[in-house]
């Protein structure tokens, strides 16, 4: 074992023994020591916790659940502690230390509907088959995409958080490129395009093989991407993804009118499904959830930007671009909704808003 202290933490109503090499709630954690654990995630596991309790609500069946890259363990022994219905959960990490941590903390819980690996997460994919796959990598999960949409069922979900948010927000476009064969853009809809060049990715991969993906919850913050896509089988899901993934100019998107660089492959449509987000805030008053205030804050955005179009302006870029003082959020909703057009916020920024009024009104809303 890592000669370090281990600490017990509870998230949910689960407590576990990790290493606290960082105590921070905000932010990246640092890498260096094993079993890995970062306090920042901890909304980030409370909504595996809805989404996994969403899939069992909504299935008939047994339903397996993989943490695949589980480190402490935390996430696959909350989801086994926390989770109510007929399912089982497999951990795994083919690290030696996290091994001996995740023993510990099962028998610390006294679990029993649980089985744990040490090996590497692409092989094991290729071998098993799950109904909900999480992977939550130092970086990017793009290595794991192919053998996740071969190992998942029908209807299953592939969860899983991107850390390399330079990559895809467009600070190395080339590594972007080479990572996920697109484009990133930067500039104010940054998270957003990384997040759209990550599900270009999933769909690419999910097509080689006949399925398709349904994006229905995805978000950004500061330091990851994470998104949850159900997967289905047939060509015609297939085709109605891939006419979903496509290149654009860049001057296509709000505040980078000039530019005619390209971006992408991307994925072009819905990002939330406003049903699946509904019943899943729902289910956050059935658990004891530490993050609620702020996962209800996400969830109501979500919700609220289900329906718009992709992309956003944001009042300080727009207010600079015009040469005007920023009008207030709730002026600008009030008036292009008076005017007919689809307006939210987005999650991404407190200062931004999605809409489908061409730039010549939402010009003259800011006048
Ligand atoms: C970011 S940590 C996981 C954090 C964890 N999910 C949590 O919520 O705290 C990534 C983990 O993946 C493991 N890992 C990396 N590549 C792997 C692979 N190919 N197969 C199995 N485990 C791997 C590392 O040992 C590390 O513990």
């Amino acid at each position: 074992m890592n000669d370090g202290p281990t600490d017990l933490v509870k998230e949910g109503t689960t407590e576990l023994f990790v290493y606290t090499n960082k105590t921070s709630v905000k932010g990246p954690s640092v890498r260096e020591k094993t079993p890995f654990y970062n306090p920042s995630m901890e909304l980030n596991r409370d909504v595996s916790i809805l989404v996994n309790q969403w899939l069992l609500n909504t299935s008939t069946k047994h339903v397996h659940i993989l943490d695949g890259l589980a480190a402490s363990g935390i996430r696959g022994i909350r989801l086994a502690h926390e989770l109510s219905g007929d399912f089982e959960i497999t951990i795994n990490d083919w690290n030696d230390q996290s091994f001996a941590l995740i023993q510990q903390n099962i028998q610390k819980n006294l679990l029993e509907n649980i089985s744990v690996f040490q090996r590497d997460l692409g092989s094991l994919l290729l071998e098993r088959r799950y109904h909900s796959i999480d992977i939550d990598p130092f970086g990017s999960p793009v290595y794991f995409f192919d053998a996740a949409v071969r190992s998942v069922y029908n209807k299953g979900i592939i969860a899983c958080t991107a850390t390399d948010t330079a990559a895809l927000c467009g600070v190395f476009p080339q590594v972007c490129f080479r990572r996920y064969a697109a484009w990133p853009l930067h500039g104010p809809s940054m998270h957003e395009t990384g997040l759209r060049i990550l599900l270009g990715c999933l769909c690419r991969e999910a097509a080689k093989y006949d399925r398709g993906i349904e994006p229905f919850l995805c978000y950004t913050t500061d330091h990851y991407v994470r998104l949850y896509v159900q997967i289905h089988n047939g060509k015609s899901a297939a085709n109605a993804s891939m006419a979903q993934y496509s290149s654009i100019m860049a001057r296509d998107v709000p505040l980078s009118q000039e530019n005619t660089d390209l971006v992408g492959p991307l994925w072009l449509g819905s990002l939330q499904k406003k049903t699946a987000i509904q019943e899943i805030r729902t289910l956050a008053s059935t658990k004891e959830l530490h993050t609620k205030p702020l996962l209800w804050k996400l969830l109501d955005l979500l919700e609220e930007e289900a329906d718009a179009p992709p992309f956003f302006y944001t009042i300080n870029d727009l207010s600079s671009l015009l040469k005007v003082s920023p009008p207030t959020m709730k002026h600008i909703v009030e008036q292009l909704k008076n005017k007919g057009f689809i307006v939210s916020r987005t999650h991404c920024t407190p200062t931004g808003f999605k809409t489908n009024a061409p730039l010549g009104v939402v010009t003259e809303v800011f006048k």
